[in-house]
């Protein structure tokens, strides 16, 4: 009774997701086989990427959520800062931040949890990090410009898509790096149907996919540089998992 009030208390979805960012490999996937290659993609949107980062001064990491990816850029960055609109994702990445470790819930089966208190990986400057709410389609002057800007599966969560790059594009500063990545899963319940930049017909009948629209969008005033594949794995509970493939494009704003 008590493991069923504590994660429904505190929302299945920030337990799911602290899993997803903080579990181990056992944690995650405890069973001899499965898709080892598709865990730890919050780390792997960062490192997989890390000859186009180099050793920026400032990265920024919209709609962070628990905030694994931001402490992965603070390993190459001076700054990194961490944006997202849900407020209890945002207090369990400064938890992250303060103590260094995190309680969370895993869920097993209707209402059977097992309790967890995982680590934040070693050689992290947690100093080096910012966490605070904000909406990555709005654009806030006040955070500045940053010299690397990660969206990593957010493109297909907002509202509008077209601002939410915009914004990326004006965070960055010349030159700076932008890394997207997406499995493109375009729901009504996030983006409105007529703002996809992918999965629809375009007015004359034509199929239009992702990549060709980011490129109409982003091509005016950056460069692609490179695409990847990053298969992630998100655990729902111990049989069942999301497994997804995000595709990466990674662009150098015009100097
Ligand atoms: C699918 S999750 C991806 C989280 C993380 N980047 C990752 O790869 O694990 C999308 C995240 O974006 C956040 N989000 C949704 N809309 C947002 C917005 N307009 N501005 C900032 N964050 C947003 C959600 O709260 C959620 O944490």
């Amino acid at each position: 009774m008590q493991a069923m009030q504590s994660i429904y208390e505190t929302g299945v979805l920030l337990q799911q997701y602290l899993l997803f960012h903080y579990g181990t490999a056992e944690d995650q996937l405890p069973f001899p086989f499965g898709p080892r290659d598709a865990l730890f993609y919050p780390v792997r949107c960062v490192t997989a990427f890390a000859s186009f980062i180099g050793q920026p001064g400032r990265a920024l990491d919209l709609g962070c959520a628990v905030g694994r990816s931001t402490f992965e850029l603070a390993r190459y960055a001076g700054e990194a800062v961490g944006i997202d609109l849900s407020e209890s994702f945002i207090k369990a990445a400064q938890a992250m931040q303060r103590d260094g470790e995190i309680s969370f819930f895993r869920l097993e089966e209707g209402t059977v949890t097992t309790p967890l208190r995982r680590s934040l990986a070693a050689g992290i400057d947690r100093r080096r990090c910012r966490f605070q709410t904000g909406d990555a389609t709005v654009y806030d002057p006040a955070l500045g410009t940053f010299d690397v800007v990660l969206a990593a599966n957010l493109l297909d969560r907002v509202r509008s898509p077209r601002g939410l790059l915009q914004n990326c594009v004006r965070y960055l500063r010349p030159g700076g790096t932008l890394i997207l990545a997406s499995p493109y899963t375009w729901l009504p319940d996030f983006t409105p149907i007529e703002a996809w930049l992918g999965g629809r017909p375009d007015s004359e009948g034509r199929r239009v996919e992702t990549l060709a629209r980011l490129r109409t969008l982003l091509e005016p005033g950056c460069k692609l540089l490179h695409t990847a594949e990053l298969p992630f794995l998100i655990r729902e509970h111990a049989r069942k998992y999301q497994w997804s493939v995000a595709q990466a494009t990674v662009w150098r704003r015009n100097p």
